[in-house]
């Protein structure tokens, strides 16, 4: 079977790895890929939002299933241009995309159905957002309603940076049309957990858990990034576990009654508050740095899976996971998350043995591999403990070498 994959990260070079370990493919095809997938499959040169000429690609090579990896595509409709030509495809369509292309609505939802999540309020102009500030105590949070890269969350400790906040969205437009609403927000303390869920037709088949380390600098400090270091399993208590469950059948009945027909992966972002877990935000695709952190712990094929839950027989049995543990370092490019290097020549991956090295913005050019994004190699190490896990991807990570190299060097310590 032909498998296309869209999007050119270390998720999508991840899916792609473990892709190729099902029996039943024969070739992958990646647009765009990177340097790590064009070692093992085909990389073809169409940008994940061109969804016509994807389209084309994929009933001219008889594609028989399409993973998305990036929103941008499935906010686009991606799904449902497929579908409508016959095609199989595994993610969410544009009306259920919505989650992830609009906070307001996501809010709406959770408010709707009673799923805890942090108090909020949301605007259109400047002067209701600048006088409802006094209706919040601080810090509080301001986001933006759209697609922001992941930018487009503030944290305001006063009234001043509130104000400058709100300037900036509404006045000066950083954002664009993306941030013509905005919702303000109570801040919530906890910690932070994100839960990837498989999706079939509404019903939800949670993964493993996996930790996250958003911000840039040891004992989560700085500013933050699309993530920078992520290890699995991430026990909960039995008490969350509890809770979250409650939440599941809560999103699942409220997906079904709003008369959704939801498929593909939901990515919960949770705030968790001794045992009280809030949501912070869907999004509708596989997350990354988790994927690439959940893969090499699944033993399932994951084909098999996909297969399962587009024809609604999935069970949760059906998705079975090693009990080793993997942990994930991302090594970045100096200046991440702001405004970063590129184009550094990368070498030494040829000597890492023990650990998986996962692609996540690399080129090849002229015979050499080089950075390509601010996030640019994840290395994955997989033991029977956590602490074994780590030493050997800090030893590997030691192996590759490039100019400006950064990482953090904190990542399973807790
Ligand atoms: N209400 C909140 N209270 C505390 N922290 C928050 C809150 N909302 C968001 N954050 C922080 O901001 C980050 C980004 O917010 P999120 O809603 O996940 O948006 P996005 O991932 O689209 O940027 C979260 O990962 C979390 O660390
Ligand atoms: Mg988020």
């Amino acid at each position: 079977m032909k498998v296309l994959i869209i999007g050119n990260g270390g998720r999508e070079h991840a899916l792609a790895w473990k892709v190729s370990k099902s029996k039943i493919v024969s070739d992958i095809y990646l647009a765009r890929g990177n340097a790590g997938t064009s070692s093992f499959c085909k990389n073809i040169d169409i940008d994940a939002t061109d969804i016509d000429s994807l389209l084309e690609f994929a009933i001219d090579k008889k594609i028989d299933l399409t993973i998305v990896g990036p929103e941008d595509s499935l906010c686009m409709g991606i799904v449902d241009k497929f579908k409508e030509n016959g095609l199989k495809i595994f993610g969410p369509d544009k009306s259920c995309a919505r989650f992830e292309k609009s906070k307001k609505f996501t809010k709406e939802f959770l408010e709707k159905y009673k799923i805890p999540t942090a108090k909020y309020k949301f605007f259109t102009c400047f002067d209701d957002a600048k006088e409802s500030l006094k209706e919040f105590s601080y810090p509080l949070v301001i986001k933006a309603d759209g697609l922001c890269l992941g930018k487009g969350v503030i944290i305001c400790q006063n009234e001043n940076e509130a104000i400058s906040t709100l300037e900036d969205i509404f006045i000066k437009k950083i954002f664009k049309e993306e941030g013509s609403t905005v919702i303000i927000e109570e801040f919530l303390k906890g910690i932070e957990e994100s839960l990837l869920c498989m999706v079939a037709d509404n019903k939800l088949f949670p993964l493993e858990t996996c930790k996250d380390h958003k911000q840039i600098y040891d004992g989560n400090k700085g500013p933050n990034t699309g993530g920078v270091g992520t290890y699995s399993p991430n026990n909960f208590s039995n008490k969350t576990k509890y809770n979250i469950e409650k939440i599941l059948g809560k999103i699942e009945y409220g997906l079904s009654d709003s008369g959704f027909h939801y498929y593909g992966i939901l990515f919960i972002g949770f705030m968790i508050d001794e045992d009280e877990p809030k949501v912070l935000e869907f999004n509708v695709r596989f997350g990354d740095p988790e994927t690439e952190t959940l893969m090499p712990r699944l033993k399932s094929d994951l084909i098999s899976l996909i297969d399962k839950c587009l024809n609604k027989t999935l069970t949760r049995e059906d998705i079975i996971w090693s009990d080793d543990y993997c942990l994930s370092l991302i090594l970045v490019s100096d200046g991440y998350p702001s405004k970063y290097e590129k184009n550094k020549v990368i070498s030494g991956i040829e000597r890492v043995n023990n650990s998986l090295v996962f692609h996540n913005g690399t080129k090849i050019k002229d015979g050499y591999i080089l950075s390509d994004g601010g996030r640019v190699l994840t290395i994955c190490s997989k033991a029977k403990s956590l602490q074994e896990a780590r030493k050997i991807a800090y030893d590997d990570c030691n192996r590759i070498y490039f100019e400006n190299k950064y990482y953090r060097t904190d990542i399973g310590l807790n």
